[in-house]
């Protein structure tokens, strides 16, 4: 039985959850898998909590929104955890800041430095500082992953990575962000798009401030850092040609649908003759017959088409974060039992 130490920062939606998947798989981890893993400290906004012989997984699984520092130590910051602690691998699992990356950018950092793998859903660090973080890993040895980031519970990154082994990527078109597929359903039906954007919110798939996701960022952030892991070219943000929603009218979404066509927010890298790809994200009026049209309005898509393996999609409709938290443990035994 391999024994892993593991550090956490985070104990949100996917954070806890994460610690309660880890709980309840316990025993598939030590028999199938041979790997006996102890969560040796967690941190969230309010402290952490450390326990060299690990801490109790139902009770740090039941802790969201109550604080750790109630079982822990109030104020004890995860750069300070991952300086003192003793551990193989770091789940990061904090909100997404585009502007700084942090919290997460400095801890990751800080366990890469240290030796540890990092696994996290943040795309935050990994659309400002893929490239370095990449290296720095490398340089220790280490292991980055981060299938959670894009797309969540979908593979997308590992089919990518692992399953086109050999091939040249032609073109990969998604269908990434589920508040503009909402929306545009729903204006595909007559409603104006103040009303969708409500709707979208009101089911769960849009946040408060629907920004990001109608200007087309939440997107662009995907593709770039799928760009950068699967592409491995140095994407970044400007090189992606970004057209949002916010200028759709119904009549213009009802025009697209005389046409015989679907109106489908997508994501998509396209490979040039020279070698490069063009990255875009935007409104796509799409043949009924395109891959992506089959898709429903909750659910993300991707088709990656290459030189030898034809087209190869994968979809998922996730209605919690249960998925997308599960990805952590996928990362973390795509690198104890690969
Ligand atoms: N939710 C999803 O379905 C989903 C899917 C894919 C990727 N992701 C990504 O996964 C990450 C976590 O998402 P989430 O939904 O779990 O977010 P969340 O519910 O807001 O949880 C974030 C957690 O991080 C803690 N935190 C904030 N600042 C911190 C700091 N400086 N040090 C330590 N902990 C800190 C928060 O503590 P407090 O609660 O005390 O503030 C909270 O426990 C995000 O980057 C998100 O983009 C989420």
């Amino acid at each position: 039985m391999r024994r892993i130490n593991a550090v956490l920062s985070g104990l949100g939606n996917i954070g806890s959850r994460f610690v309660g998947v880890l709980d309840r798989k316990r025993d598939v981890l030590q028999q199938k898998y041979g790997v006996d893993v102890r969560l040796v400290a967690a941190a969230d906004v309010s402290g952490g909590a450390i326990n060299p012989d690990g801490l109790d997984l139902a009770q740090i699984a039941s802790l969201k929104g109550q604080g750790i520092a109630g079982i822990g130590q109030a104020g004890l910051g995860i750069l300070e955890i991952l300086q003192s602690v003793n551990a193989d691998i770091f789940f990061e699992a904090t909100p997404v800041n585009l502007q700084t990356g942090e919290p997460g950018l400095s801890a990751i950092r800080a366990a890469l430095k240290r030796g540890m793998h990092v696994v996290t859903p943040n795309k935050g660090p990994l659309a400002l500082a893929y490239g370095e973080l990449r290296a720095l890993a490398r340089e220790n040895g280490v292991q980055l992953r981060h299938s959670g980031a894009v797309f969540g519970g979908l593979p997308t990154v590992n089919i990518g990575q692992r399953d086109l082994a050999g091939s040249t990527i032609l073109k990969i078109e998604a269908q990434a962000n589920l508040a503009n597929s909402y929306i545009l359903w729903n204006m595909g039906k007559g409603m104006a798009y103040k009303d969708a954007v409500r709707a979208a919110q009101e089911q769960g798939c849009c946040a408060p401030d629907e920004t990001l996701d109608v200007e087309g960022w939440d997107a662009i952030i995907k593709l770039v850092i799928l760009a950068n892991s699967v592409l491995e070219i140095d994407a970044r943000i400007d090189d992606v040609k970004r057209e949002g929603i916010t200028h759709l009218t119904p009549e213009a979404v009802a025009a697209v649908k005389a046409e015989g066509k679907v109106l489908k927010y997508v994501a998509s890298a396209v490979r040039r003759d020279d070698g490069s790809y063009e990255l875009s994200v935007g409104p796509r009026a799409l043949e009924p017959n395109h891959l992506l049209v089959p898709l429903g309005e909750l659910q993300m898509g991707v088709a990656y088409t290459s030189d030898l393996y034809g087209i190869i999609m994968a979809t998922i409709r996730e209605e919690e974060p249960t998925p997308s938290a599960s990805s952590l443990m996928r990362d973390m035994l795509s690198i104890y039992a690969p």
